[in-house]
């Protein structure tokens, strides 16, 4: 696939088909984060996969999904996402996080979509209560968590008017609307 075609084809799929994910597949979608760029190349990223419906459902709770969309909370039981990866930042190895957790987390959706596997990264997260669901240190910082699973809905983007209307919406067929700006709009010399 063409890398424009990859990116149009990667959006926020945030609704799922049940169909797993092999742990094998996972582990390469981290490795794909762990060959990214990253600051001055001290690699203070680490991962947790979780691919159990048991450790799955002490993730889920602390996402908070689309905000944009009134009167949805997130993924009903039955599409919700079947796999995550959590990225931390562990700070014993660097006090700097800067983009380092997203550049790693877009070669990971990258990734998944290249074999037609959806993802949305996930920042708006309780911490706090996921940092106890999972057991994770300290000196580990959650970044991101990406929520993994076969799209079960549809997304198109929309070209922005130039009314600065950035929200995503669903329309009545339930098809998830993403507008973008314009090139020309965003280009400035
Ligand atoms: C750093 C980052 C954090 C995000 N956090 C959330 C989130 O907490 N909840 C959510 O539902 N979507 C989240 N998203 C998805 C964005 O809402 C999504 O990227 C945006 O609506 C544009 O849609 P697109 O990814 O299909 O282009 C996040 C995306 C990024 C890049």
């Amino acid at each position: 696939m063409k890398m424009q075609d990859l990116i149009i084809k990667t959006r926020s799929y945030r609704r799922y088909r049940q169909d797993k994910i092999e742990d094998d597949f996972l582990k390469e979608l981290v490795n794909l984060g762990r060959l990214s760029a990253n600051h001055k190349n001290r690699q203070p990223l680490k991962y947790i996969i979780s691919n159990q419906k048991n450790i799955n459902n002490r993730i889920f709770p602390t996402l908070v999904w689309a905000k944009n969309i009134s009167n949805w909370h997130g993924p009903a039981e039955e599409e919700r996402p079947v796999s995550y990866i959590v990225i931390l930042h562990d700070h014993e190895i660097d006090g700097y996080v800067g983009q380092n957790p997203g550049i790693a987390a877009q070669s990971i959706v990258l990734g998944a979509m290249e074999h037609g596997i959806g993802a949305c990264m996930v920042a708006n997260i309780k911490r706090d209560v996921l940092r106890q669901a999972l057991d994770i240190k300290s000196n580990l910082e959650i970044c991101l968590v990406i929520a993994l699973g076969y799209p079960k809905e549809k997304i198109v983007l929309d070209e922005m008017l130039n009314d600065d209307n950035t929200k995503y919406y669903r329309d009545d067929d339930n098809v998830h609307h993403v507008p973008k700006r314009r090139l020309e709009d965003i280009l400035l010399s």
